[in-house]
């Protein structure tokens, strides 16, 4: 591909002696001075660690990621445990499939892989909730093959370098040929890992740093002084909102009714407050879809929440229930210790919040 600009090519060299200084220290990550001494990362962190960064922010991901290999140190252990136990540790992550995938995945490279991820592209694709960004990523980081991995970070900084004018998402096809064009056969996991802190740490949304920057001279955005117009954004879909009801039952003793909710379709197998489907319109006898029928008389609020394609108001009411009242179908008692263990979304949090401040926090 010709470089549109006159610019010099941005030298992956340069980068990685950058990297080799200003690298993060991530709890995933094996930094450039051990890799160098000849510590090979570990797959299963660096898988677990793109699946969990799939999304989400690194500063969110950290914690988690020591809940997680803390519980579960190996795929082996991860293969062995409990799905709703890893349901429960994911809850608050957001995006659930990625934890039903994340289990099947462990399960399979134990029972068909002999507990060893595969090594390739193609080969790590195959595996659920591995696609083309988590496979390149986890061959290069992990297995140091090169490939070209292209996250946000990535795509910020290259559209800047080469002003890629081209919106996004049609803008990717591109950028990944000049990822391609610039990763190096020799070490390419530290290469696509200083790449992404160079977009985390240096050429940031906003404010980049470009005083800062290794390749500020082989920048054609920081030329014109346009770097903060790329990535060019496609214009935003307005998101529909969409409005439901939803019941907190509180037993005598505290406890709290919950449900699991379906496998398939949004925060699919995980633990919800009972309430009604989620409409365009605002339901109209949200009472029919309440777990007892009973007095509901206390208004909670109203919660809003944003979903990737859509915003959710919910109004939450809630009642209290004598001891021998049995669960509803489906449903079960939750005593008020087990609560913050529950795999309940951050969604569900806010409602059983609304209702009973605190319930969700740990008890210390
Ligand atoms: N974002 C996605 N993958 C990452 C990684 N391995 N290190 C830092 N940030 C990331």
């Amino acid at each position: 591909m010709a470089n549109s600009n006159s610019n010099p090519e941005p030298s992956p060299s340069d980068l990685l002696e950058w990297y080799d200084r200003h690298a993060r220290v991530l709890p995933w990550r094996v930094s450039p001075q051990n890799r160098a001494l000849g510590e090979v990362p570990d797959p299963y962190r660096v898988w677990l660690s793109e699946i969990m960064l799939q999304q989400t922010t690194v500063a969110t991901v950290k914690s988690y990621f020591e809940k997680f290999t803390s519980l579960w140190p190996s795929i082996n252990d991860l293969a062995r445990a409990d799905r709703e136990d890893v349901l429960k540790a994911w809850a608050g992550l957001g995006y659930y499939s990625r934890a039903r995938n994340l289990k099947a995945c462990a399960d399979i490279v134990v029972e068909q892989y002999g507990g060893k991820f595969p090594e390739t592209v193609a080969g790590l694709k195959e595996l659920p909730g591995i696609g083309d960004y988590t496979a390149s990523a986890i061959a290069t980081i992990a297995f140091d093959q090169p490939a070209a991995v292209v996250d946000g970070n990535v795509e910020r900084v290259l559209s800047r370098i080469f002003t890629v004018e081209e919106a996004m998402p049609k803008a990717k096809k591109t950028i990944k040929e000049y990822q391609s064009r610039l990763t190096p056969l020799n070490r390419a996991g530290d290469y696509a890992q200083a790449m992404m802190d160079l977009g985390a740490t240096i050429c940031t949304p906003k404010n980049p740093a470009c005083s800062l920057c290794i390749w500020w001279g082989d920048c054609a955005a920081f030329k014109l002084g346009t770097q903060e117009n790329f990535p060019v954004k496609a214009p935003k879909k307005v998101k529909p909102t969409r409005y439901g009801w939803a019941f907190v039952a509180v037993r005598a003793d505290g406890a709290v009714l919950l449900r699991t909710r379906p496998d398939k379709g949004l925060l699919g197998g995980m633990t919800e407050v009972p309430g009604t489907s989620w409409g365009e319109e605002k339901p109209k006898s949200p009472f029919a879809s309440a777990p007892f029928q009973a007095g509901w008389s206390k208004r909670c609020g109203v919660i809003h929440h944003t979903f990737t394609h859509f915003h959710l108001e919910v109004e939450v009411v809630t009642s209290m229930f004598p001891m021998e009242q049995a669960p509803a179908k489906n449903c079960w008692w939750s005593a008020m210790e087990d609560v913050p263990d529950e795999a309940l979304p951050t969604l569900m949090n806010k409602m059983l919040e609304a209702a009973l401040p605190g319930v969700t926090k740990p008890k210390l």
